[in-house]
């Protein structure tokens, strides 16, 4: 047997079983929000504003009023530029879109539903963007993800193509899978391109705006609304984010920034099916992200003083596995979100996570950052150090580099 294939065999025989496959926050990232079960009491039924949060009326649909204060200072816009809805950035995307297609955005000419519509993604991204959109039937056209931001050349050359394409969707800060943040040249080309379609529309899915590992060293998120304003499109962004990976993933807050016409105009959608969102929930995070120390920004130093050790993990077992000098794999070392992207030099994506699978260690399936499942080259492997502990996230990517180190010797066995 080879070295490598001796080692690999060794990891085997530990019986191991990892998972890195996981976006999710640990349980001690939850245990710091805990005290948001107990932060409304059963006598605090009234907001700040005297609004009686256990009945309909209270706020309207676009959420509290306090809510949008909050979570507008967070996106950078004012409270009027926000819509706070219940649990999930997705859903209130997928309603976004949805509305897109039934009735058009402000500015469009009919429904996208009627227009086969196409919309721009960044790859590698994030599987759960080309599922929404391929289930509610738009054609993806893809852009490459670069270190500041989308391949915007192209981004523009097929806006510029055809009125079909409706827009781009992305992740403009500490990217999904590859940690990258959007430049603001970038940004501000995206909000000035001239588009075939009257109604291209940014989808800014801005989910770890927040989420800086280091204190000094971070990414800035930019302002997508206020750019699309400067530059003439008052109403062509849409910025989504979320306290999933804040407080509780599975119980908090999605919302959406944009022009005050725009929150109008999805507030009205959103009020025919709906009389309004949960209110004992966004109210309960006012009261605990007001009250936590520091705030967001307090809580979220919290969060990367779990996290950042095991971003730091990755990069060190992988480092000392398999050097830096890219001859077997090449990695990111993000600022900041919940992702590391590692490629593989030699087209072996599929056969490493086949290998650790067999090892007992997760990984997310490999192609999933490509539409269809499909990476073209079979190299991009999205590694989620988040939700395991600092010793097994180590242990893992031991694993993870012996896998990689055979299945580059397989493929060079078998392809000379
Ligand atoms: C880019 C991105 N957007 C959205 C989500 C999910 O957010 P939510 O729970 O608010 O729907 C994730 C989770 O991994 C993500 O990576």
């Amino acid at each position: 047997m080879t070295g490598a294939r001796d080692r690999y065999e060794a990891f085997k025989a530990r019986g191991l079983k990892l998972n890195m496959q996981r976006g999710q926050p640990s349980d001690a990232d939850f245990d710091l929000s805990n005290d948001l079960l107990n932060a409304v009491g059963p006598h605090d039924t009234l907001t700040a504003g005297g609004q009686d949060i256990r009945n309909y009326s209270a706020g309207g649909v676009a959420g509290l009023p306090e809510a949008r204060e909050l979570f507008g200072r967070m996106m950078d816009v004012t409270a009027d530029q926000m819509l706070v809805w219940n649990n999930a950035s997705l859903e209130v995307q997928g309603h976004v879109l949805t509305w897109a297609l039934l009735k058009g955005l402000p500015g469009s000419t009919s429904p996208w539903a009627a227009q086969r519509p196409q919309l721009i993604v960044t790859t590698p991204g994030y599987d759960r963007h080309f599922l929404l959109l391929q289930t509610l039937g738009f054609e993806l056209l893809t852009v490459e993800m670069q270190a500041d931001g989308p391949d915007v050349d192209a981004v523009e050359r097929l806006a510029a193509g055809s009125d079909r394409v409706k827009g781009v969707l992305f992740v403009p800060t500490y990217s999904n899978p590859g940690g990258e943040t959007v430049s603001v040249q970038k940004a501000r080309r995206l909000a000035a391109l001239k588009a075939a379609a009257p109604d291209f529309t940014i989808f800014a899915d801005d989910a770890y705006r927040v989420h800086h590992l280091y204190a000094q060293d971070r990414d800035e998120a930019v302002n997508f609304v206020a750019l699309c304003a400067e530059a003439g499109h008052p109403d062509r962004a849409f910025v989504f984010a979320s306290t999933s990976k804040i407080t509780f993933a599975g119980a908090g807050l999605g919302f959406v920034a944009s022009s005050a016409a725009n929150v109008k105009a999805v507030g009205a959608w959103l009020n025919a099916q709906s009389i309004g969102p949960n209110k004992v929930e966004q109210w309960r995070h006012v009261r605990f992200l007001e009250g936590y120390p520091g705030g967001v920004e307090g809580l979220m130093a919290r969060h990367a003083e779990i996290i950042a050790p095991k971003f730091a993990a990755v990069d060190e077992v992988l480092s000392a596995a398999l050097g830096r000098g890219g001859e077997l794999a090449t990695w990111g070392t993000p600022k900041g979100g919940y992702f590391i992207s590692l490629d593989t030099t030699l087209p072996v994506a599929r056969r490493v996570v086949q290998l650790a699978g067999e090892a007992g260690v997760s990984l997310t399936p490999a192609g999933a950052t490509y539409p269809g499942g499909l990476d073209p080259h079979d190299r991009n492997i999205r590694l989620a150090p988040t939700r395991p502990p600092v010793e097994e996230v180590r242990e893992a990517m031991e694993v993870v580099a012996a896998c990689i180190q055979l299945a580059s010797e397989e493929y060079r066995a078998a392809n000379g």
